[in-house]
């Protein structure tokens, strides 16, 4: 569905196609997305009323990625899903490019797809402008529907009599006190159309009763900003060399580092065949990354707002809503732009400028040591490589970044901000599952869930994946003094073992392992998981999302590789009651102990709404680490030179 096209800083305005497919993992290009949709249209017979929900490459097995040499022919095939709106039925199928014929049609009964928005101003309107609604507006004093939003949330799924077997949103509303101001500072409560997608109509409007409209404004932009700060004075990052990194295609090469970038409609960034060269050849570590699913469960049970559990990639597509990034604001300094080439729903490519944002940033200092004898310094600036892409979701924005080290490290960070969904609340009520953040706003308490699915391949494909905890030895007459502490590493052995949650007081981490190699000192080599800030789900055991979303009730899970499994909610989590993706693949209880291994890692950032969220959120950051633990002989990184004219050397030695 994608097609990453490179494109320099320095020539802003123009965009260099990459006209032949280098390698089998190059998402598609603009042709083939169209080459794919035309073959479904024309010869599945699946009739007119046909949206396309996605088009992507179909990636080739690994083996076969793996065994590719530069000059091999390129088998392309397209996976796609479509909805036939009318016969409200969802189709699988796969596309040979190559031969244009059809190798798989396959409806998938009881599912369905994630949202499809074409003209989505065009459909607002029409919304708006619905009798029955513009009849529960103006019992709200609301006489302009053309100042509403109505932002459409997946309905979630409460077996509700009337929902089964439709495609449907629950429509959020706002008002605007004039055109261009923040809607979201004035919250319409109790007012919910039910929007039947198939059929492009509200299908009911549930009306929980009328709640003032709250009084306040809640602008951020800075054309309504009465004054600025005035003492800030520029920093500009200047590279008169250059970045650091080169580009071919999707490959990167970065130092050290070497990695594919790629893109999808679903997941957004996803990052391919991450090594590190060392001693001469490129060691394997990650296979793929990218996020596999994302909720956002609210805790507020008032009206419908328990409904509210959005899975943001599954359910709306988070690659769809990414932002074309501006230089100076969204990245700073010598940026290479990929543009990712999309599609609409009749299944026409179209392409996003500037999707991926990648550069290099000092990251302070990257080791240190005095030798106060000899009264000799080395330090050693540490640079990182930055591959990011941001989404707006509605209210919401999330920031994706990758981040790699010169000693061997990478994080994953998202970063959140936006607005937060605003409610109203009647003057004088103080909200007990939220915070008010303006008179009459309540933001409700949520949680932001992440899971990013790592297909490890540790030097190798064989890997184990072990529990790390540091324990306090017993008192014995080895430790009479109580002082010892120690590790004990756990193999998760199989499928039914490894469904983890962090424990900060045991220090925990989780090493994916490959026990057939060793450093020189004989430590199996191994990457290990670190756990950032996280959380634990607050809702009970037997809500609705804990089955829909159950990859939120542990942090550390890991899979037997199966190409089919990526999504740690399911293919089809629109509406679906629950059970898919992660508990249902390992009820299999399959073995893992040197397999080919998926880590998928969860991580939750619980939001207490603050009144500093509003109108607009400041910055949160959460994420996870990985580091190299044991896979180098040392520190890798003293091959990095003192920084020139710096550190490192104070005029008499050679180094430079
Ligand atoms: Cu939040």
């Amino acid at each position: 569905m994608v097609i990453l096209l490179g494109k320099q800083s320095e020539s802003p305005t123009t965009t260099t196609f990459n006209p032949k497919v280098a390698h089998p993992l190059d998402p598609l290009r603009a042709d083939e997305i169209n080459k794919a949709a035309s073959i479904v249209k024309k010869k599945a017979g699946l009739g007119d009323h046909l949206l396309f929900e996605t088009i992507v490459l179909s990636e080739p097995s690994k083996e076969d990625v793996l065994a590719f040499k530069l000059g091999d022919e390129i088998s392309r095939e397209a996976f796609v899903v479509v909805l036939n709106y009318k016969k409200e039925e969802v189709y699988e199928l796969d596309i040979s490019l190559k031969t244009a014929n059809i190798l798989r049609c396959e409806h998938i009964p009881g599912v369905q797809p994630a949202f499809i928005f074409e003209d989505f101003a065009e459909w607002e309107s029409k919304m708006t402008h619905d009798p029955a609604f513009v009849e529960a507006l103006k019992k709200r004093g609301i006489n302009d529907p053309d100042l509403v939003m109505i932002d459409p949330w997946p309905i979630s799924n409460f077996d509700v009599e009337g929902e089964r077997g439709k495609r449907l949103a629950i429509g959020r509303c706002w008002v605007r006190r004039e055109k261009g101001d923040n809607g979201y500072a004035r919250p319409i409560e109790g007012l919910s159309p039910i929007l039947d997608l198939n059929k492009n109509e509200i299908m009911e409007i549930h009306d929980f009763g009328v709640v003032p409209i709250p009084p306040n404004d809640g602008n951020y932009a800075a054309r309504y900003q009465k004054e600025f700060r005035t003492d800030i004075k520029p920093i500009e990052i200047t590279q008169p060399e250059g970045p650091s990194f080169v580009v071919s295609g999707n490959e990167v090469k970065w130092q050290k580092w070497q990695l594919r970038v790629g893109y999808t409609p679903r997941e957004g960034l996803v990052l391919h065949t991450i090594g590190y060269e060392d001693g001469g050849t490129v060691r394997p570590i990650i296979y793929r990354a990218a996020l596999s699913e994302m909720v956002v469960p609210y805790g507020d049970p008032t009206n419908d707002h328990y409904k509210k559990q959005v899975f943001d990639s599954g359910e709306v597509g988070i690659g769809k809503c990414a932002n074309s990034l501006e230089l100076g604001c969204d990245c700073l300094g010598e940026i290479y732009y990929f543009d990712a080439a999309l599609y609409n729903s009749r299944g026409e490519a179209a392409e996003l400028k500037n999707v991926i944002c990648m550069h290099e940033e000092d990251f302070g200092i990257l080791w240190k040591h005095t030798d106060m004898r000899l009264k000799e310094t080395e330090t050693r600036r540490s640079r990182r490589l930055v591959i990011s892409s941001v989404a707006t979701v509605g209210n919401y924005e999330y920031g994706f970044f990758w981040y790699f080290y010169q000693d061997g490290g990478i994080d994953f960070q998202v970063k959140l901000t936006g607005i937060v969904n605003s409610a109203a609340v009647p003057p004088g009520v103080t909200p007990k599952n939220g915070t008010l953040v303006a008179p009459q706003v309540v933001a409700h308490n949520h949680q932001h869930y992440f899971n990013v699915r790592m297909d490890m391949m540790v030097d190798g494909m064989a890997n184990s994946v072990y529990e790390v905890d540091t324990v306090r030895d017993p008192i014995s007459d080895e430790n009479r003094h109580g002082n010892a502490f120690s590790v004990q590493r756990t193999l998760i052995a199989k499928e039914s073992e490894a469904q983890r949650v962090i424990d900060p007081f045991a220090a925990r981490y989780w090493s994916v392992a490959n026990d057939s190699k060793q450093n020189y000192l004989g430590h199996p080599v191994s990457y290990k998981v670190v756990p950032g800030e996280n959380v634990l789900p607050f809702h009970h055991d037997d809500a609705v999302i804990m089955k829909r979303a159950t990859f939120m009730t542990g942090h550390m899970w890991v899979t037997q590789y199966n190409e089919k499994e990526m999504y740690a909610a399911g293919n089809y989590p629109m509406q679906h009651a629950g059970g898919d993706g992660l508990p249902k693949w390992m009820s299999k209880d399959r073995k893992l102990e040197n397999e080919d291994v998926v880590v998928w890692y969860t991580f939750g950032h619980n939001h207490i709404p603050r009144a500093e969220d509003w109108p607009v959120m400041p910055v949160v950051y959460t994420g996870f680490s990985m580091r190299p633990s044991g896979f180098f002989d040392m520190n890798p990184a003293l091959d990095v030179p003192p920084s020139m004219n710096h550190c490192g050397c104070s005029g008499e030695c050679n180094c430079h």
